[in-house]
Protein backbone atom coordinates (compact mmCIF):
# COMPACT_ATOMS: atom_id res chain seq x y z
CA UNK A 1 0.00 0.00 0.00
CA UNK A 2 1.25 3.64 -0.83
CA UNK A 3 2.75 5.40 2.33
CA UNK A 4 1.46 8.20 3.40
CA UNK A 5 3.39 10.55 5.54
CA UNK A 6 1.60 11.64 9.14
CA UNK A 7 3.06 15.24 8.23
CA UNK A 8 1.12 15.34 5.27
CA UNK A 9 -1.97 13.93 7.03
CA UNK A 10 -1.22 15.96 10.22
CA UNK A 11 -1.40 19.64 7.93
CA UNK A 12 -4.82 18.87 6.86
CA UNK A 13 -5.66 19.48 10.78
CA UNK A 14 -8.79 17.33 11.90
CA UNK A 15 -10.01 14.88 9.11
CA UNK A 16 -12.72 12.34 10.76
CA UNK A 17 -12.39 9.36 8.07
CA UNK A 18 -13.59 5.96 8.75
CA UNK A 19 -13.35 5.16 5.36
CA UNK A 20 -11.75 0.91 5.79
CA UNK A 21 -7.93 0.78 5.30
CA UNK A 22 -7.10 -0.09 1.79
CA UNK A 23 -5.31 -3.78 3.17
CA UNK A 24 -8.43 -4.87 4.50
CA UNK A 25 -9.31 -8.57 4.20
CA UNK A 26 -11.80 -9.37 1.56
CA UNK A 27 -14.99 -10.16 3.50
CA UNK A 28 -14.77 -14.13 3.21
CA UNK A 29 -11.37 -14.22 4.77
CA UNK A 30 -12.43 -11.89 7.55
CA UNK A 31 -12.43 -14.28 11.07
CA UNK A 32 -15.78 -13.96 12.39
CA UNK A 33 -16.81 -14.86 15.76
CA UNK A 34 -20.05 -16.42 17.14
CA UNK A 35 -22.95 -14.56 16.12
CA UNK A 36 -26.53 -14.47 18.03
CA UNK A 37 -29.61 -13.48 17.93
CA UNK A 38 -30.34 -12.14 21.32
CA UNK A 39 -27.86 -12.23 24.26
CA UNK A 40 -23.95 -13.06 24.76
CA UNK A 41 -21.44 -13.52 27.18
CA UNK A 42 -17.25 -13.35 26.33
CA UNK A 43 -14.94 -14.72 29.31
CA UNK A 44 -11.96 -16.57 29.34
CA UNK A 45 -13.22 -19.56 29.91
CA UNK A 46 -16.57 -21.40 27.94
CA UNK A 47 -17.45 -22.91 31.41
CA UNK A 48 -17.43 -19.60 32.74
CA UNK A 49 -19.50 -18.11 29.94
CA UNK A 50 -21.73 -20.85 29.74
CA UNK A 51 -22.64 -20.29 33.41
CA UNK A 52 -23.63 -16.67 32.55
CA UNK A 53 -25.17 -18.19 29.21
CA UNK A 54 -27.59 -20.30 31.71
CA UNK A 55 -28.66 -17.43 33.78
CA UNK A 56 -29.22 -14.81 30.55
CA UNK A 57 -31.48 -17.80 28.97
CA UNK A 58 -33.39 -18.31 32.11
CA UNK A 59 -34.20 -14.54 31.98
CA UNK A 60 -31.87 -12.97 34.25
CA UNK A 61 -30.05 -9.48 32.90
CA UNK A 62 -26.87 -8.65 32.19
CA UNK A 63 -25.52 -8.02 36.16
CA UNK A 64 -26.84 -11.45 36.88
CA UNK A 65 -24.67 -12.90 34.11
CA UNK A 66 -21.94 -11.39 35.09
CA UNK A 67 -22.22 -12.18 39.10
CA UNK A 68 -22.27 -15.90 37.69
CA UNK A 69 -19.57 -15.40 35.27
CA UNK A 70 -17.18 -13.85 38.07
CA UNK A 71 -17.85 -16.36 40.89
CA UNK A 72 -17.55 -19.08 37.81
CA UNK A 73 -14.32 -17.77 36.73
CA UNK A 74 -13.36 -18.41 40.28
CA UNK A 75 -13.31 -22.03 40.06
CA UNK A 76 -12.59 -22.65 36.46
CA UNK A 77 -9.47 -19.77 35.74
CA UNK A 78 -8.11 -19.57 39.60
CA UNK A 79 -5.34 -17.99 37.50
CA UNK A 80 -7.07 -15.11 37.32
CA UNK A 81 -10.91 -15.24 38.16
CA UNK A 82 -11.62 -14.42 42.27
CA UNK A 83 -13.23 -14.47 45.01
CA UNK A 84 -9.53 -13.43 46.57
CA UNK A 85 -9.29 -10.35 44.66
CA UNK A 86 -11.08 -7.51 43.31
CA UNK A 87 -12.07 -5.22 39.82
CA UNK A 88 -14.25 -2.60 38.17
CA UNK A 89 -17.46 -3.11 36.62
CA UNK A 90 -19.05 -0.98 34.03
CA UNK A 91 -22.53 -1.01 32.88
CA UNK A 92 -25.08 0.78 30.18
CA UNK A 93 -28.47 0.02 30.36
CA UNK A 94 -30.26 -0.49 27.91
CA UNK A 95 -32.48 3.10 28.04
CA UNK A 96 -28.99 4.42 28.00
CA UNK A 97 -28.09 4.97 31.71
CA UNK A 98 -24.78 4.19 32.74
CA UNK A 99 -23.02 2.92 35.97
CA UNK A 100 -19.81 1.59 37.45
CA UNK A 101 -18.68 -0.56 40.24
CA UNK A 102 -15.12 0.06 41.87
CA UNK A 103 -14.61 -3.45 43.76
CA UNK A 104 -11.11 -3.00 43.76
CA UNK A 105 -8.89 -4.01 46.63
CA UNK A 106 -7.98 -1.58 49.51
CA UNK A 107 -4.15 -0.99 51.23
CA UNK A 108 -5.07 -3.01 54.74
CA UNK A 109 -5.67 -0.45 57.53
CA UNK A 110 -1.68 -1.55 58.96
CA UNK A 111 -0.23 -0.57 55.82
CA UNK A 112 2.18 2.16 54.83
CA UNK A 113 4.23 3.93 52.46
CA UNK A 114 7.93 2.09 53.45
CA UNK A 115 6.40 -1.42 53.88
CA UNK A 116 8.10 -2.83 51.41
CA UNK A 117 11.67 -1.24 51.84
CA UNK A 118 14.27 -2.37 54.13
CA UNK A 119 16.12 0.06 56.66
CA UNK A 120 18.47 1.38 53.59
CA UNK A 121 15.13 2.32 51.92
CA UNK A 122 15.72 -0.20 49.20
CA UNK A 123 13.03 -2.39 47.74
CA UNK A 124 12.72 -6.10 49.53
CA UNK A 125 12.70 -8.15 46.60
CA UNK A 126 9.41 -10.21 45.98
CA UNK A 127 7.72 -8.61 49.54
CA UNK A 128 5.25 -6.77 47.30
CA UNK A 129 4.25 -9.39 44.72
CA UNK A 130 4.73 -13.09 46.66
CA UNK A 131 3.05 -14.13 50.41
CA UNK A 132 0.74 -12.58 53.00
CA UNK A 133 1.90 -9.15 53.04
CA UNK A 134 1.42 -8.53 49.16
CA UNK A 135 -2.05 -8.94 49.55
CA UNK A 136 -5.12 -6.03 49.59
CA UNK A 137 -8.05 -6.32 51.31
CA UNK A 138 -10.62 -8.32 48.71
CA UNK A 139 -13.21 -6.81 46.88
CA UNK A 140 -14.91 -8.73 44.94
CA UNK A 141 -17.59 -10.34 46.82
CA UNK A 142 -18.86 -7.04 48.22
CA UNK A 143 -18.89 -5.75 44.64
CA UNK A 144 -20.75 -8.66 43.76
CA UNK A 145 -23.28 -8.36 46.41
CA UNK A 146 -23.49 -4.35 45.61
CA UNK A 147 -24.24 -5.28 41.83
CA UNK A 148 -26.61 -7.66 42.73
CA UNK A 149 -28.72 -5.53 45.44
CA UNK A 150 -28.43 -2.61 42.91
CA UNK A 151 -29.64 -4.58 39.48
CA UNK A 152 -30.13 -8.11 40.04
CA UNK A 153 -33.51 -10.09 39.41
CA UNK A 154 -32.93 -13.59 39.83
CA UNK A 155 -31.75 -14.92 43.39
CA UNK A 156 -28.37 -14.54 44.80
CA UNK A 157 -28.42 -18.38 45.59
CA UNK A 158 -28.87 -19.28 41.78
CA UNK A 159 -26.12 -16.93 40.58
CA UNK A 160 -23.42 -18.80 42.96
CA UNK A 161 -25.30 -22.57 42.00
CA UNK A 162 -23.51 -23.07 38.64
CA UNK A 163 -20.20 -21.93 40.39
CA UNK A 164 -20.53 -24.04 43.69
CA UNK A 165 -21.31 -27.05 41.26
CA UNK A 166 -18.14 -26.59 39.63
CA UNK A 167 -16.25 -26.07 42.10
CA UNK A 168 -17.80 -29.72 44.26
CA UNK A 169 -18.04 -31.87 41.27
CA UNK A 170 -14.83 -30.09 39.29
CA UNK A 171 -14.24 -29.76 35.87
CA UNK A 172 -11.85 -30.85 33.28
CA UNK A 173 -8.76 -29.11 32.61
CA UNK A 174 -7.58 -27.26 29.53
CA UNK A 175 -4.47 -27.99 28.50
CA UNK A 176 -2.91 -23.99 29.39
CA UNK A 177 -4.85 -24.55 32.98
CA UNK A 178 -2.65 -27.72 33.30
CA UNK A 179 0.91 -26.30 32.19
CA UNK A 180 -0.44 -22.94 34.60
CA UNK A 181 -0.53 -24.97 37.26
CA UNK A 182 1.81 -27.60 36.88
CA UNK A 183 4.71 -24.85 36.21
CA UNK A 184 3.67 -23.09 40.06
CA UNK A 185 3.21 -26.57 41.68
CA UNK A 186 7.03 -25.78 43.86
CA UNK A 187 5.74 -22.12 44.23
CA UNK A 188 2.97 -22.90 45.77
CA UNK A 189 4.33 -25.56 47.72
CA UNK A 190 6.42 -22.27 49.29
CA UNK A 191 4.52 -19.98 49.65
CA UNK A 192 1.47 -21.15 51.97
CA UNK A 193 1.66 -22.89 55.42
CA UNK A 194 -0.97 -25.22 54.60
CA UNK A 195 -0.01 -26.84 51.53
CA UNK A 196 -2.78 -26.28 48.64
CA UNK A 197 -2.93 -29.90 47.53
CA UNK A 198 -5.91 -29.73 45.64
CA UNK A 199 -3.99 -27.44 43.03
CA UNK A 200 -0.58 -29.86 43.21
CA UNK A 201 -0.53 -32.71 41.19
CA UNK A 202 1.28 -33.40 37.75
CA UNK A 203 -1.39 -32.24 35.87
CA UNK A 204 -2.69 -33.37 32.34
CA UNK A 205 -5.13 -31.78 30.12
CA UNK A 206 -8.22 -33.25 30.87
CA UNK A 207 -7.84 -34.15 34.54
CA UNK A 208 -10.92 -33.41 36.68
CA UNK A 209 -9.70 -30.20 39.16
CA UNK A 210 -12.17 -30.36 42.52
CA UNK A 211 -12.11 -27.77 44.71
CA UNK A 212 -14.26 -29.17 47.87
CA UNK A 213 -13.01 -26.47 50.07
CA UNK A 214 -13.57 -23.70 48.12
CA UNK A 215 -17.57 -25.07 47.42
CA UNK A 216 -17.71 -24.98 51.11
CA UNK A 217 -16.79 -20.97 51.31
CA UNK A 218 -19.33 -20.33 47.91
CA UNK A 219 -21.52 -22.17 49.74
CA UNK A 220 -21.84 -19.38 52.70
CA UNK A 221 -21.43 -17.02 50.29
CA UNK A 222 -24.29 -18.11 48.88
CA UNK A 223 -25.97 -18.71 51.85
CA UNK A 224 -25.35 -15.81 53.98
CA UNK A 225 -24.15 -12.77 51.22
CA UNK A 226 -21.56 -10.51 52.43
CA UNK A 227 -20.84 -11.62 55.86
CA UNK A 228 -20.48 -15.19 53.81
CA UNK A 229 -16.71 -14.16 52.85
CA UNK A 230 -16.43 -10.96 55.33
CA UNK A 231 -17.25 -12.63 58.65
CA UNK A 232 -17.82 -16.55 60.10
CA UNK A 233 -16.08 -18.97 58.65
CA UNK A 234 -14.63 -16.98 55.97
CA UNK A 235 -13.30 -14.87 57.83
CA UNK A 236 -11.82 -16.89 60.66
CA UNK A 237 -10.16 -18.53 58.27
CA UNK A 238 -8.73 -15.82 56.08
CA UNK A 239 -7.38 -14.06 59.07
CA UNK A 240 -5.73 -17.40 60.33
CA UNK A 241 -3.98 -17.36 57.44
CA UNK A 242 -2.87 -14.07 57.94
CA UNK A 243 -1.59 -14.84 61.11
CA UNK A 244 0.01 -17.95 59.84
CA UNK A 245 1.80 -16.29 56.82
CA UNK A 246 3.47 -12.60 58.53
CA UNK A 247 -0.17 -11.01 56.70
CA UNK A 248 -1.44 -7.71 58.14
CA UNK A 249 -5.42 -7.44 57.07
CA UNK A 250 -7.68 -7.82 59.86
CA UNK A 251 -11.32 -8.50 61.04
CA UNK A 252 -11.33 -4.47 60.94
CA UNK A 253 -9.92 -4.02 57.01
CA UNK A 254 -12.73 -6.83 56.32
CA UNK A 255 -15.22 -4.92 57.90
CA UNK A 256 -14.52 -1.55 56.33
CA UNK A 257 -14.33 -3.29 52.65
CA UNK A 258 -16.81 -1.28 50.45
CA UNK A 259 -17.29 -1.74 47.10
CA UNK A 260 -18.25 2.18 45.55
CA UNK A 261 -20.28 2.97 42.99
CA UNK A 262 -18.46 5.73 40.63
CA UNK A 263 -20.05 8.08 38.08
CA UNK A 264 -19.16 6.48 34.71
CA UNK A 265 -16.49 8.52 32.36
CA UNK A 266 -17.35 9.26 29.46
CA UNK A 267 -15.81 10.69 26.29
CA UNK A 268 -16.14 11.24 22.53
CA UNK A 269 -14.39 9.61 19.79
CA UNK A 270 -15.89 10.22 16.13
CA UNK A 271 -19.23 10.87 17.34
CA UNK A 272 -18.75 7.44 19.01
CA UNK A 273 -19.61 7.61 23.09
CA UNK A 274 -16.92 6.05 25.20
CA UNK A 275 -18.25 4.81 28.63
CA UNK A 276 -15.41 3.75 30.52
CA UNK A 277 -13.74 3.59 34.77
CA UNK A 278 -12.84 6.14 36.33
CA UNK A 279 -10.03 6.26 38.83
CA UNK A 280 -8.42 4.07 40.49
CA UNK A 281 -8.37 3.02 37.32
CA UNK A 282 -6.06 4.74 35.31
CA UNK A 283 -7.62 3.33 31.91
CA UNK A 284 -10.62 5.18 31.53
CA UNK A 285 -8.57 8.50 31.44
CA UNK A 286 -5.66 7.50 29.49
CA UNK A 287 -8.07 5.61 26.83
CA UNK A 288 -9.62 9.12 26.61
CA UNK A 289 -6.69 10.61 26.46
CA UNK A 290 -5.22 8.63 23.84
CA UNK A 291 -8.32 8.41 21.37
CA UNK A 292 -8.61 12.77 21.61
CA UNK A 293 -4.71 12.63 20.26
CA UNK A 294 -4.74 10.10 17.59
CA UNK A 295 -8.31 11.72 16.71
CA UNK A 296 -7.12 14.59 14.07
CA UNK A 297 -5.21 11.82 11.93
CA UNK A 298 -7.22 10.01 9.38
CA UNK A 299 -5.89 5.98 10.77
CA UNK A 300 -8.09 4.12 8.22
CA UNK A 301 -5.82 6.30 5.66
CA UNK A 302 -2.50 5.83 7.44
CA UNK A 303 -3.22 2.08 7.95
CA UNK A 304 -2.98 -0.64 10.23
CA UNK A 305 -0.05 -1.57 11.95
CA UNK A 306 2.03 0.21 9.39
CA UNK A 307 5.26 2.42 10.99
CA UNK A 308 2.82 5.58 10.67
CA UNK A 309 0.58 4.12 12.73
CA UNK A 310 2.46 2.52 15.09
CA UNK A 311 4.65 5.48 15.22
CA UNK A 312 1.53 7.70 15.80
CA UNK A 313 -0.18 5.44 18.19
CA UNK A 314 3.04 4.97 20.76
CA UNK A 315 4.42 8.84 20.36
CA UNK A 316 0.34 9.38 21.54
CA UNK A 317 0.78 6.03 24.38
CA UNK A 318 4.50 7.66 25.51
CA UNK A 319 2.88 10.88 26.86
CA UNK A 320 0.14 9.81 28.38
CA UNK A 321 1.52 7.23 30.38
CA UNK A 322 3.95 9.84 31.42
CA UNK A 323 0.86 11.30 32.92
CA UNK A 324 -0.16 8.36 34.27
CA UNK A 325 2.80 8.24 36.39
CA UNK A 326 3.05 11.44 37.61
CA UNK A 327 -1.07 12.23 38.45
CA UNK A 328 -3.55 9.30 38.79
CA UNK A 329 -3.75 7.23 41.95
CA UNK A 330 -7.09 6.73 44.28
CA UNK A 331 -8.98 9.62 43.54
CA UNK A 332 -10.27 9.40 47.12
CA UNK A 333 -6.99 10.17 48.65
CA UNK A 334 -5.31 12.40 45.80
CA UNK A 335 -6.85 14.89 44.00
CA UNK A 336 -6.55 13.71 40.47
CA UNK A 337 -7.03 16.63 37.63
CA UNK A 338 -9.11 15.01 35.48
CA UNK A 339 -10.41 17.61 33.99
CA UNK A 340 -7.37 19.03 33.11
CA UNK A 341 -5.87 15.96 31.52
CA UNK A 342 -8.60 15.51 29.01
CA UNK A 343 -8.79 18.93 28.12
CA UNK A 344 -8.70 18.74 24.52
CA UNK A 345 -6.48 21.39 23.88
CA UNK A 346 -4.03 20.41 26.96
CA UNK A 347 -3.95 16.87 24.86
CA UNK A 348 -3.65 18.56 21.07
CA UNK A 349 -0.77 20.81 23.03
CA UNK A 350 0.81 17.54 24.28
CA UNK A 351 1.12 16.11 20.61
CA UNK A 352 2.85 19.52 19.88
CA UNK A 353 6.06 17.98 19.93
CA UNK A 354 5.12 14.87 18.13
CA UNK A 355 7.57 14.23 15.60
CA UNK A 356 6.00 12.52 12.42
CA UNK A 357 10.09 11.17 11.77
CA UNK A 358 11.32 10.49 15.06
CA UNK A 359 10.64 8.80 17.77
CA UNK A 360 10.58 11.39 21.33
CA UNK A 361 13.26 9.29 23.70
CA UNK A 362 11.87 9.11 27.10
CA UNK A 363 14.21 9.92 29.69
CA UNK A 364 15.91 6.66 30.15
CA UNK A 365 15.85 4.59 33.30
CA UNK A 366 16.68 1.05 34.16
CA UNK A 367 13.97 -0.98 32.41
CA UNK A 368 12.44 -2.45 35.52
CA UNK A 369 10.57 -5.58 35.94
CA UNK A 370 8.96 -6.19 32.80
CA UNK A 371 6.79 -9.13 32.67
CA UNK A 372 7.02 -11.04 29.86
CA UNK A 373 4.25 -14.08 30.87
CA UNK A 374 0.59 -14.62 29.50
CA UNK A 375 -2.04 -12.50 31.21
CA UNK A 376 -3.12 -13.08 34.65
CA UNK A 377 -6.20 -11.02 35.18
CA UNK A 378 -9.48 -11.40 33.26
CA UNK A 379 -12.29 -9.55 31.54
CA UNK A 380 -15.65 -10.78 30.32
CA UNK A 381 -18.28 -8.62 28.18
CA UNK A 382 -21.94 -10.00 28.56
CA UNK A 383 -24.83 -8.13 26.51
CA UNK A 384 -28.61 -9.52 27.51
CA UNK A 385 -31.76 -10.01 25.98
CA UNK A 386 -32.71 -6.16 26.62
CA UNK A 387 -29.69 -4.94 25.38
CA UNK A 388 -28.25 -4.03 28.71
CA UNK A 389 -24.49 -4.55 28.49
CA UNK A 390 -21.75 -4.81 31.53
CA UNK A 391 -17.46 -5.37 30.63
CA UNK A 392 -15.95 -6.02 33.79
CA UNK A 393 -12.40 -6.86 34.05
CA UNK A 394 -11.37 -8.93 37.61
CA UNK A 395 -7.68 -9.83 39.15
CA UNK A 396 -5.78 -11.53 41.33
CA UNK A 397 -2.79 -9.26 39.65
CA UNK A 398 -0.07 -12.06 38.93
CA UNK A 399 -0.48 -14.99 38.27
CA UNK A 400 -2.61 -16.65 40.80
CA UNK A 401 -1.66 -13.92 42.77
CA UNK A 402 0.18 -13.64 45.88
CA UNK A 403 0.30 -17.38 45.38
CA UNK A 404 -1.59 -17.73 48.86
CA UNK A 405 -4.23 -19.99 48.97
CA UNK A 406 -6.36 -19.44 52.24
CA UNK A 407 -6.05 -22.51 54.44
CA UNK A 408 -9.30 -24.79 54.77
CA UNK A 409 -11.14 -21.80 52.19
CA UNK A 410 -9.69 -23.22 48.84
CA UNK A 411 -9.02 -19.54 47.55
CA UNK A 412 -5.79 -17.48 46.07
CA UNK A 413 -5.62 -14.22 47.49
CA UNK A 414 -4.14 -11.13 45.26
CA UNK A 415 -0.99 -9.74 45.53
CA UNK A 416 -2.57 -6.03 44.15
CA UNK A 417 -0.52 -4.47 46.47
CA UNK A 418 2.43 -4.19 43.74
CA UNK A 419 0.15 -1.87 41.89
CA UNK A 420 0.93 0.91 44.39
CA UNK A 421 3.82 2.45 43.75
CA UNK A 422 5.70 0.88 47.03
CA UNK A 423 8.98 3.35 45.95
CA UNK A 424 8.74 6.67 43.72
CA UNK A 425 10.13 6.23 40.75
CA UNK A 426 10.38 2.34 41.16
CA UNK A 427 8.70 -0.16 38.28
CA UNK A 428 6.14 -2.25 39.39
CA UNK A 429 6.19 -5.60 37.74
CA UNK A 430 4.37 -4.54 34.88
CA UNK A 431 7.49 -1.94 34.51
CA UNK A 432 5.01 0.93 35.74
CA UNK A 433 6.48 4.10 37.84
CA UNK A 434 4.54 6.38 40.19
CA UNK A 435 4.98 8.87 42.48
CA UNK A 436 2.81 10.18 45.37
CA UNK A 437 -0.44 10.25 43.91
CA UNK A 438 -0.31 6.28 43.70
CA UNK A 439 1.87 6.12 47.21
CA UNK A 440 0.64 3.41 49.98
CA UNK A 441 -1.91 4.66 52.78
CA UNK A 442 -4.34 2.35 55.15
CA UNK A 443 -7.57 2.33 53.49
CA UNK A 444 -6.44 3.58 49.63
CA UNK A 445 -7.16 1.71 46.62
CA UNK A 446 -3.75 0.85 44.25
CA UNK A 447 -4.42 2.30 41.19
CA UNK A 448 -5.14 0.17 38.16
CA UNK A 449 -4.82 -0.29 34.20
CA UNK A 450 -7.58 -2.45 34.05
CA UNK A 451 -10.06 -0.11 31.35
CA UNK A 452 -14.00 -2.24 31.04
CA UNK A 453 -15.46 -0.35 28.00
CA UNK A 454 -18.14 -0.04 26.50
CA UNK A 455 -18.62 2.36 23.14
CA UNK A 456 -22.22 3.94 22.10
CA UNK A 457 -23.06 4.81 18.57
CA UNK A 458 -26.01 6.99 17.72
CA UNK A 459 -27.60 6.75 21.29
CA UNK A 460 -27.31 3.23 20.77
CA UNK A 461 -24.89 0.10 22.41
CA UNK A 462 -21.90 -0.97 19.74
CA UNK A 463 -19.50 -1.93 21.37
CA UNK A 464 -18.02 -3.79 24.82
CA UNK A 465 -14.70 -4.52 25.65
CA UNK A 466 -11.52 -4.77 27.63
CA UNK A 467 -8.74 -7.53 28.66
CA UNK A 468 -6.02 -8.45 30.82
CA UNK A 469 -2.65 -7.33 30.34
CA UNK A 470 -1.25 -5.04 33.50
CA UNK A 471 0.17 -2.07 31.99
CA UNK A 472 -0.76 -2.92 28.18
CA UNK A 473 -4.53 -2.83 28.90
CA UNK A 474 -4.89 0.28 28.39
CA UNK A 475 -3.41 0.02 24.90
CA UNK A 476 -4.76 -3.04 23.97
CA UNK A 477 -8.67 -1.56 24.92
CA UNK A 478 -7.55 1.39 23.19
CA UNK A 479 -6.56 -0.61 19.56
CA UNK A 480 -9.63 -2.92 19.86
CA UNK A 481 -11.51 0.52 19.63
CA UNK A 482 -9.74 1.89 16.78
CA UNK A 483 -9.75 -0.96 15.02
CA UNK A 484 -13.95 -1.23 15.32
CA UNK A 485 -14.46 2.35 14.58
CA UNK A 486 -11.49 3.44 12.52
CA UNK A 487 -11.28 -0.15 10.22
CA UNK A 488 -14.38 -1.11 10.04
CA UNK A 489 -13.12 -4.74 11.63
CA UNK A 490 -16.02 -6.87 12.93
CA UNK A 491 -15.47 -8.16 16.69
CA UNK A 492 -13.43 -11.77 15.78
CA UNK A 493 -11.23 -9.70 13.59
CA UNK A 494 -10.70 -6.59 15.77
CA UNK A 495 -9.26 -9.06 18.67
CA UNK A 496 -7.37 -11.26 16.91
CA UNK A 497 -5.50 -8.59 15.05
CA UNK A 498 -1.42 -8.28 16.34
CA UNK A 499 -1.19 -5.75 18.97
CA UNK A 500 1.67 -3.15 20.20
CA UNK A 501 2.49 -1.49 23.29
CA UNK A 502 4.27 1.89 24.70
CA UNK A 503 4.16 2.95 28.29
CA UNK A 504 6.89 5.77 28.18
CA UNK A 505 9.16 4.30 30.12
CA UNK A 506 10.91 1.73 29.90
CA UNK A 507 11.36 3.08 26.36
CA UNK A 508 10.26 0.51 24.05
CA UNK A 509 7.76 -0.51 21.40
CA UNK A 510 6.51 -4.11 22.94
CA UNK A 511 4.77 -5.66 20.30
CA UNK A 512 3.17 -9.32 19.50
CA UNK A 513 5.30 -11.97 17.36
CA UNK A 514 4.02 -11.23 13.65
CA UNK A 515 2.88 -7.45 14.30
CA UNK A 516 5.07 -5.90 12.14
CA UNK A 517 7.00 -7.02 8.45
CA UNK A 518 10.39 -6.76 8.27
CA UNK A 519 10.49 -3.10 6.38
CA UNK A 520 8.24 -1.90 9.00
CA UNK A 521 10.32 -2.86 11.67
CA UNK A 522 13.11 -1.14 10.24
CA UNK A 523 11.28 2.20 9.78
CA UNK A 524 10.25 2.10 13.03
CA UNK A 525 13.90 1.87 14.07
CA UNK A 526 15.03 4.21 11.87
CA UNK A 527 13.13 7.03 13.53
CA UNK A 528 14.59 6.08 17.26
CA UNK A 529 12.45 3.63 18.72
CA UNK A 530 13.71 0.40 20.46
CA UNK A 531 11.45 -2.77 19.82
CA UNK A 532 10.90 -5.62 22.02
CA UNK A 533 9.13 -9.09 20.69
CA UNK A 534 6.82 -9.90 23.83
CA UNK A 535 5.39 -13.00 22.12
CA UNK A 536 1.52 -12.10 22.69
CA UNK A 537 -0.13 -9.12 24.48
CA UNK A 538 -3.56 -9.32 26.16
CA UNK A 539 -6.93 -11.43 25.55
CA UNK A 540 -9.73 -8.84 24.75
CA UNK A 541 -12.99 -10.82 25.18
CA UNK A 542 -15.53 -7.99 23.25
CA UNK A 543 -19.11 -7.96 21.52
CA UNK A 544 -20.04 -6.38 18.62
CA UNK A 545 -23.58 -4.90 17.72
CA UNK A 546 -23.57 -5.77 13.70
CA UNK A 547 -25.80 -3.65 11.40
CA UNK A 548 -28.57 -5.59 11.70
CA UNK A 549 -28.56 -5.65 15.64
CA UNK A 550 -26.96 -9.24 15.83
CA UNK A 551 -23.99 -9.48 18.72
CA UNK A 552 -20.92 -11.12 17.42
CA UNK A 553 -18.72 -12.24 20.07
CA UNK A 554 -15.11 -11.81 19.61
CA UNK A 555 -12.93 -14.14 22.46
CA UNK A 556 -9.26 -14.32 22.19
CA UNK A 557 -7.97 -16.92 20.57
CA UNK A 558 -4.84 -16.22 22.37
CA UNK A 559 -6.14 -18.04 25.53
CA UNK A 560 -9.47 -20.54 26.03
CA UNK A 561 -11.65 -17.66 25.86
CA UNK A 562 -15.29 -18.95 24.37
CA UNK A 563 -18.66 -16.85 23.81
CA UNK A 564 -21.66 -18.20 24.18
CA UNK A 565 -25.07 -16.88 23.33
CA UNK A 566 -28.34 -17.23 21.94
O1 LIG B 1 -5.05 -3.53 38.03
C1 LIG B 1 -4.11 -3.66 37.27
O2 LIG B 1 -3.81 -2.85 36.43
C2 LIG B 1 -3.31 -4.95 37.33
N1 LIG B 1 -3.40 -5.50 38.64
C3 LIG B 1 -3.79 -5.88 36.28
C4 LIG B 1 -3.01 -7.15 36.24
C5 LIG B 1 -3.11 -7.88 34.97
O3 LIG B 1 -3.74 -7.48 34.03
C6 LIG B 1 -2.33 -9.12 34.90
N2 LIG B 1 -2.26 -9.61 33.55
N3 LIG B 1 -1.28 -9.61 32.89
Amino acid sequence: MKKISIFSLSLLLIIFSCKPAKERLPAADRPTGLITQQAMVVSAHPLASEAGKQILARGGNAIDAAIATQFALAVVFPYAGNIGGGGFMVIRQADGTTATLDFREKAPLAAHRDMYLDKKGEVIENLSTLGHLAVGVPGSVDGMVRAHKKYGTLPWADLLAPAIELAAKGFPLTEREAAGLNNRAEIFAKTNTVVPRQFIKEWQAGDTLVQTELAATLQRISEQGRDGFYKGETARLLLEEMQRGGGIITQEDLDAYEAKWRAALTGNYRGYKIITMPPPSSGGIALLQLLAMVEPYALAEIGHNTADYAHLLVEAERRAYADRAEYLGDMDYYNVPVKQLLDRSYLLERMQSFDPQHATPSDSISHGRIMVESEQTTHFSIVDTQGNAVAVTTTLNGAFGSKVVVGGAGFFLNNEMDDFSIKPGFPNMFGLIGGEANAIEPGKRMLSSMTPTIVEKNGKLFFVTGTPGGATIITSVFQSVLNVIDFGMGAQEAVNAKRFHHQWKPDMIMMETGTFDEATQAELKARGHKLFDRGKIGRVDAILVLPDSTLEGGADPRGDDAAAGF
